[in-house]
């Protein structure tokens, strides 16, 4: 049989959100290649567009919807283009591909329909197609995905969340929990290093849940850290809940993994944690915190933290505003509460206005850069190792690189390459960056004499 549908040969991918959908995107981009399409970064001259998109908050998806405005005047100049959304707007927007009769979108696909992707797009250039089933055994364990250029890969561990937190949509967006086998993670790391990657950050909704059925979290760090050539480990998020002592263990006690944990407090009232679902009290994370700091010298903490969810009145806004001051995370990463369909809130009254949000997160953000600043301002004249990632953003003469705490460090530019370690002298610090100066290496063969 003839195939009467066009030719299929050139891809625009766009990605939204979070180090998973960069992770799923890398996923993707290795199935296209490896069925012949190529991927470019011009959608003008593509076959297809696909948008890896975010339904984390509101916001995401509406600039996600904007994105797609663009692609329809794209697609009126070339009615051959086939649009396509992957990632977790698909289910929402699953009703407007049947629905819309001046239709934009000819391709929807869930998080769980990457391996097919040649063929869907192949089919949407002919007809409208919806791929958004949901497969509680699909990791891609198997995949080679073609990761970004650069000094770190996204290693997804596992995938799906089952902790159904009342305000968050990724249960329902991203399916049930299931972990990646070991052997296919470590494989990974490898060919990661044979690459040329100095660091891998193992990435999970709660990485730390990581169970394959034979390995824990704990054995994933553990094996990883015996990879030769790999210089650091990363992961994230973890969950406070599934911090057990056998993690903190492999943490604290393999030499590559970072002293670096991302712990998502949500909310410091009780009330509020029991109505999000959260399996914790403010006393039980505190605890985590205490485990993590004694074991780990110098780790350093980040957070999420929720403004404006329904029933958070001034009393438990304030009590997270002084978690904030009494735990003194490193950073923080502050949201105004977004209500989601499909959530156990979606349908419960909001209680706090949009400006009454705008204020609380005004206000933390404003307390958190202050702590963020005093934390920074203890490490001048410290000393600190650098993963040396390129030339700094803001001056090409800089080199800029991230400390084992993940905090971005930049120096003057003396050719150290990426993907080295550099020792560094801290000599100036703002709340977000810090600024080293090279240590003063002794000459081969000085001799220091000390009397
Ligand atoms: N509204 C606001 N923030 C949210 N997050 C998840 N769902 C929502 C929502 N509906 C935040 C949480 C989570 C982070 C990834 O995004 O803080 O830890
Ligand atoms: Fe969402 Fe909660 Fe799962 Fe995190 S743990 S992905 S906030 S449901």
């Amino acid at each position: 049989m003839l195939d009467s549908s066009p030719a299929m040969k050139r891809v625009f991918l766009e990605t939204y959100g979070c180090q998973m959908n960069v992770a799923d995107s890398e996923t993707m981009a290795g199935v296209l290649e490896k069925a012949g399409l190529t991927l470019t970064d011009r959608p003008e001259e593509a076959d297809a567009v696909v948008l890896n998109t975010c339904a984390i908050r509101e916001h995401a998806e509406q600039r996600v919807l904007g994105r797609l405005g663009e692609f329809a005047r794209l697609k009126q100049r070339n009615p051959r283009l086939v649009v396509g959304v992957a990632g977790c707007m698909a289910q929402h927007l699953r009703k407007r591909l049947l629905d819309s009769r001046s239709r934009v979108l000819d391709l929807v696909v869930g998080p769980d329909g990457y391996r097919r992707l040649p063929e869907l797009l192949q089919r949407a250039a002919r007809e409208p197609v919806a791929e958004i089933r949901l497969d509680r055994d699909e990791t891609y364990g198997d995949l080679e995905p073609k990761r970004e250029p650069g000094v770190r890969a996204w290693i997804t561990a596992q995938r799906g969340c089952d902790k159904f937190c009342s305000f968050c949509v990724v249960p329902y967006t991203r399916g049930r929990e299931r972990s990646l086998p070991l052997e296919d993670l470590i494989r990974q790391v490898e060919g990661a290093v044979a690459s040329g990657y100095s660091e891998v950050v193992f990435l999970g909704q709660t990485v730390n849940s990581y169970h394959d059925r034979t390995h824990d979290f704990a054995d994933l760090l553990r094996a990883a850290d015996r990879v030769a050539g790999l210089k650091r480990i990363r992961f994230t998020s973890p969950h406070p809940s599934d911090m057990s002592d056998r993690v903190i263990a492999a943490i604290a006690e393999c030499p590559r993994v970072c002293p670096q944990v991302h712990l998502p407090l949500q909310s410091a009232s009780d009330r509020i944690l029991e109505s999000m679902r959260r399996p914790y009290s403010f006393a039980e994370f505190t605890e985590v915190v205490r485990r993590l700091r004694s074991a780990i010298p110098e780790v350093a903490l980040s957070t999420d933290v929720i403004v404006g969810f329904p029933g958070e009145g001034e009393p438990e806004f304030q009590a997270t505003a002084s978690a904030l001051r009494e735990i003194r995370f490193d950073s923080a990463f502050l949201f105004k509460y977004s209500a989601r369909p499909d959530t156990r809130a979606w349908k419960w009254e909001e209680t706090v206005s949009e400006d009454e949000k705008g204020r609380r997160l005004a206000e933390l953000i404003e307390l958190q850069h202050g702590i963020s600043g005093e934390i920074h301002d203890a490490w001048l004249g410290r000393e600190v190792e650098a993963l040396v990632e390129g030339p700094a953003r803001r001056d090409p003469g800089q080199l800029f690189g991230r400390t084992a705490q993940f905090k971005a460090i930049v120096f003057a530019d003396d050719g150290t390459p990426a993907g080295a370690l550099k020792r560094l002298r801290v000599v100036g610090a703002t709340p977000v960056t810090l600024f080293g100066e090279p240590i003063a290496t002794r000459a081969p063969g000085a001799r220091v004499t000390i009397r």
